[in-house]
């Protein structure tokens, strides 16, 4: 059992292109739709807001967000190759437009110019991050001064997967998360405890604001 669960969890944190790999994904997309959306709900976005999403999975996040800045650009940086590869195919409009750009890469090293995005957001994604101050540090590089990031997911469920086992890897302490944001220099670090208006369903945004 507790095989299964930390092959599920190794999916969560990087999904693989394999047969578990695309059902972990799948429902991962049907999961967390909702949080996708909410993210982009909480960043009330303007047409011309420059846009990051941090470990976009299967590319909803981005999608939503590609809906709402209309001459912006919304860009995405992921590790995993199957989420490249997915998140490709239901953006390919977007990409083909020059609206979505998507890069394979560590949230360590984001391939942005400094102070270049307006909104950052990520959902699902931080507690698998190796370094959360370096990740923290260099999301706060990459926004213009004033900038957001939010953070959203739901904190039970992370914490119910936590304790059922298989999840060792990830590093599931939200206050210490909030703390680190503050010393790399954001600012009005706060948690909002949400519900969707469209299902009910519960979820929290970290709030953070980059520095001038
Ligand atoms: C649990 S999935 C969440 C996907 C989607 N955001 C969602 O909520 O359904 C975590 C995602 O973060 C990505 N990820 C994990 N570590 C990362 C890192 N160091 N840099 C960038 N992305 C990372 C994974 O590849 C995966 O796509």
């Amino acid at each position: 059992m507790n095989y299964i669960r930390r092959t599920i969890s190794a999916h969560l944190a990087c999904p693989q292109k394999s047969l578990i790999g695309k059902f972990v994904m799948r429902k991962m997309a049907k999961r967390n739709d909702y949080l996708e959306r909410c993210a982009v709900e909480c960043a009330c976005l303007s047409p011309t807001d420059t846009v990051l999403e941090i470990g976009f999975g299967h590319g909803l996040g981005l999608k939503y967000a590609a809906q709402k800045v209309k001459e912006g650009r919304v860009y995405g940086i992921d590790i995993s190759e199957l989420a490249l590869y997915d998140a490709e195919e239901l953006l390919h409009e977007e990409i083909a437009a020059n609206k979505v750009t998507l890069y394979h890469t560590p949230v360590n090293n984001i391939p942005l110019n400094s102070e270049s995005i307006s909104m950052a957001f990520s959902c699902n994604s931080f507690y698998f991050w190796p370094s959360i101050p370096t990740a923290c540090a260099e999301i706060h590089r990459v926004l213009k001064p004033g900038g957001q990031l939010l953070t959203v997911q739901n904190i039970d469920n992370i914490l119910a997967r936590k304790k059922r086992g298989g999840f060792e890897r990830a590093n599931v302490d939200f206050v210490a998360y909030m703390k680190t944001l503050e010393e790399v220099g954001f600012e009005d670090v706060k948690i909002e405890y949400l519900n969707d208006q469209l299902t009910s369903k519960p979820y929290q945004c970290i709030r953070a604001i980059a520095s001038s």
